[in-house]
């Protein structure tokens, strides 16, 4: 008999044993949590308060950690201040914060807990980690003490960073990252010196990671995709919804579609404070998400993911952003243009007039085309395209193009651009391009009810947004948000200095 048959049914196996070690899709869990808020207080409390308010979270937190290994997650995300809240100032946050070392020391907090001094948010983090055989990604709070060797050094003799930890299956810190674009108001936290590209490996794919306001921007995120060539971002967000491009799933999903990589987004949730709005996303749409404004309760959303989405044989085409846009006239002017304000900035505005067209409209160096046709044109709804070609500067600084096909709030045409949450209009079809400056542009469908539509839509290689047929719901914005980064003013580090 042939040694070789007898062998290969155990070569096929040990085949098959290696194609499970490099798999090709995972499990993927974010969890929204309703963050128990300490007392707004400007004096510091004691550490052992601080602790049992943060432990209250982690109760919570622990518990969707626990859902999400039983269901077979390989890796879960937990939001931005999902364990110490908000309203602290520089002094009342320090006795949340822990001292966050380099991951390569090597630590598993759960086996060595007091190897760095006392550190029981970390540990027991590592131990949820470790226990249920699964990847926890958290926000915490870094301080790092410093002294007057140093010139930089705060007066108060420490640095204190909002800070995101990664502990692995066997509970090892895997990844810290420091947030580098702080939202206004982040006064309790400093601008770290340099921005932090912070990737690690996993059986699953690479991954890079990094937090809220820090997706607008060039520093560290688009690094991250184009530079090191992460698979997947994973990304705490504590994100306050603005119609009607900057809502959490809008924007988020759409980030993943441009950059055309996996997004495990996880929001904190205050309706209040209109934050709702998680999703695992893939570059062709959302594979699940949610958006709560009706409760105030925490949501565990569980979904596969291809590990490495380049790879995938449905991963989009690459996109020449304008090449369609500039390869047409101009479309004919159907009604006088007009100026409405979006989160403070001026677009140009023309209104839809008819059931359906070709429809231009321009500002500045970009021109808008949109191909469209309503399922039935309605007297009580007004839609416009809209075109924008500036510097936003409204909580923040970043040069936008923005194309967009959006519902009025009401028949007076003053009020569009204002937020608006429900429609009644569906659109047969619409193709919206633009004349952009920039290749960084995120595609955004977003239909009554501020409902994402994955697999309803698609970018075509020539940068035409279309839709794939008559769309499932009304309609409250089509939108091509570009961010021209060349454009920004000089960078937050330097504004901090
Ligand atoms: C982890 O498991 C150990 C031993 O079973 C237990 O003592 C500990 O409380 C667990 N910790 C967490 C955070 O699950
Ligand atoms: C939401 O946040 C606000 C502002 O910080 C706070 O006053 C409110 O108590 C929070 N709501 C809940 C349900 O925690
Ligand atoms: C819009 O343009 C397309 C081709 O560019 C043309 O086929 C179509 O008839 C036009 N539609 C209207 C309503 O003008
Ligand atoms: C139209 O809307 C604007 C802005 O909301 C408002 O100031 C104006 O009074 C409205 N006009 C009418 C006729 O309702
Ligand atoms: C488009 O929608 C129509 C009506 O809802 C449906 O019958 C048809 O199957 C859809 N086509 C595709 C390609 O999804």
């Amino acid at each position: 008999m042939l040694p070789s048959q007898a062998l290969l049914p155990a070569v096929l196996f040990a085949l098959a044993a290696l194609r499970a070690l490099a798999s090709d899709t995972f499990l993927a869990a974010v969890y929204e949590h309703a963050v128990i808020l300490p007392h707004a207080t400007q004096e510091p409390v004691p550490a052992s308060d601080a602790l049992a308010l943060m432990n209250r979270n982690m109760d919570v937190l622990e518990g969707a950690i626990k859902e999400a290994a039983q269901q077979g997650a390989h890796i879960i995300v937990t939001p931005e201040d999902g364990i110490y809240g908000w309203r602290f100032t520089r002094e009342s946050i320090y006795p949340y914060l822990e001292d966050v070392p380099d991951p390569a020391v090597n630590w598993i907090p759960c086996t060595d807990p007091s190897r760095f001094g006392p550190a029981p948010v970390q540990e027991r983090l590592s131990c949820m980690a470790r226990n249920n055989s699964i990847y926890v990604v958290a926000n915490i709070g870094d301080k790092k003490l410093c002294d007057s060797s140093d010139p930089s050094c705060p007066k108060d003799g420490r640095y204190q960073y909002n800070t995101d930890v990664v502990f692995d299956a066997q509970g090892k810190l895997v990844a810290r990252y420091h947030k580098y674009n702080l939202f206004l108001g982040e006064n309790q936290f400093n601008y770290p010196k340099e921005p932090e590209a912070v990737t690690f490996e996993t059986p699953f794919g690479k991954f890079g990671i990094f937090t809220c306001f820090d997706i607008l921007f060039y520093e560290p995120a688009v690094v991250l995709v184009s530079k090191m060539q992460v698979d997947t971002v994973l990304f705490p967000t504590a994100w306050m919804n603005v119609l009607p491009f900057l809502t959490a799933i809008e924007f988020h999903s759409a980030w993943a579609m441009g950059m055309g990589v996996n997004v495990l987004a996880a929001n904190t949730h205050n309706t209040s404070m209109e934050m709702t709005g998680s999703g695992i996303y893939a570059p062709t749409g959302a594979r699940a998400y949610s958006y709560n404004m009706k409760t105030e309760d925490g949501h565990l959303l569980i979904a596969e993911l291809d590990a490495h989405p380049r790879l995938s044989p449905a991963s989009p085409p690459a996109v020449s952003w304008n090449s369609y846009a500039l390869s047409v006239e101009r479309f004919s002017q159907n009604g006088h243009e007009f100026t409405g304000i979006i989160f403070e900035d001026p677009f140009t505005f023309t209104e839809l007039t008819k059931p359906g067209g070709n429809v231009t409209v321009c500002q500045k160096d970009l021109c808008c085309h949109l191909s469209y046709k309503m399922a039935e044109k309605r007297d009580d709804e007004v839609y416009v395209l809209g075109a924008f070609d500036g510097l936003h500067v409204f909580e923040g600084q970043y040069y936008l193009q923005i194309c967009t096909l959006l519902k009025c709030p009401s028949t007076n045409l003053s009020t569009c651009g204002q937020p608006v949450e429900t429609a009644q209009t569906k659109f047969d079809m619409f193709s919206l391009s633009g004349t952009f400056g920039t290749s960084y542009i995120f595609p955004e469908v977003l239909y009554s009810g501020v409902q994402l539509a994955p697999g309803e839509f698609e970018v075509l290689a020539d940068g035409r947004l279309i839709n794939r047929n008559t769309t499932s719901k009304p309609v409250l914005s089509v939108t091509l948000f570009g961010r021209w980064y060349e454009k920004d003013p000089p960078s937050m580090d330097q504004a901090s200095a």
